[in-house]
């Protein structure tokens, strides 16, 4: 079968029902670091920005936290509303560019989403609007120069691609000192190279970094 392109948007309305099975090592590898430093989050006011099916809005919610989910995918956000049910979470279906709450949160997530999001000061700006001075920002993305990825396109299905825009180190690092953000850590993905065919690839996961982990503090 061809390989089909697919908008953003259009490629997570089709992969909603599957996003959660099986697990992509990646996400397996990335909520193992990302769980351990959203601590501390009972009573607090928390935005997940790109929520998904909710993987990290549910786990906050049910550590005692009052989690708002944005998603612009309103079948991601049927999945999670549904693992939600019982949990006090409230979700809104927008874009992330333009996120229409006029609040400011104790802490920001965004998580494996902005490798998607062309103008990346943009979205850090928005991002930087709804946290409070003195706020947590995590935000955690794929690398994306590694071999899945072509210039402006991710395959991220066996049969599809989608828009993924390769951010660089120095990119986020200028996209959060213009959004007023103080970076206080940056941590490295690595996933398992056990599932990984053929050397070059297995070589280029054990050694390369598939991902990063941005701790912030809004200034
Ligand atoms: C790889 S999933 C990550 C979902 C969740 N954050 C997680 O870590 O499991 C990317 C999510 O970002 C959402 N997304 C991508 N671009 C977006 C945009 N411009 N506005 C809102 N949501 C967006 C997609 O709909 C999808 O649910």
């Amino acid at each position: 079968m061809q390989t089909q392109h697919l908008e953003v948007h259009d490629l997570y309305q089709l992969w909603a029902d599957g996003y959660d099975e099986p697990v992509n090592p990646l996400v397996k590898a990335e909520e193992k670091t990302l769980g351990r430093l959203a601590f501390d989050v009972v009573g607090k006011k928390i935005l997940d920005v790109g929520c998904g099916t909710g993987r990290h809005t549910i786990r906050l919610a049910q550590a005692g936290a009052e989690v708002t989910g944005v998603d612009f995918s309103d079948k991601m956000l049927a999945v999670a509303r549904k693992k939600a049910e019982g949990l006090q979470v409230r979700f809104v279906q927008a874009d992330l560019r333009s996120i229409p709450i006029d609040e400011s949160f104790d802490m920001v997530t965004c998580n494996l989403v902005l490798n998607h999001v062309e103008d990346l000061h943009a979205a850090i700006r928005e991002i930087s609007r709804l946290a409070k001075t003195g706020g947590r920002i995590l935000i955690s993305d794929m690398r994306s120069d590694h071999w899945w990825c072509t210039k402006k396109r991710i395959r991220i299905l066996p049969d599809f691609t989608t828009s993924g825009f390769r951010h660089r180190q120095a990119d986020y690092k200028a996209a959060f000192a213009a959004a007023g953000l103080k970076l206080d850590l940056r941590k490295k993905i690595y996933v398992s190279c056990a599932t990984a065919s053929g050397l070059r690839r297995k070589l280029l996961l054990k050694f390369f970094a598939a991902g990063y982990i941005f701790e912030l503090t809004k200034r």
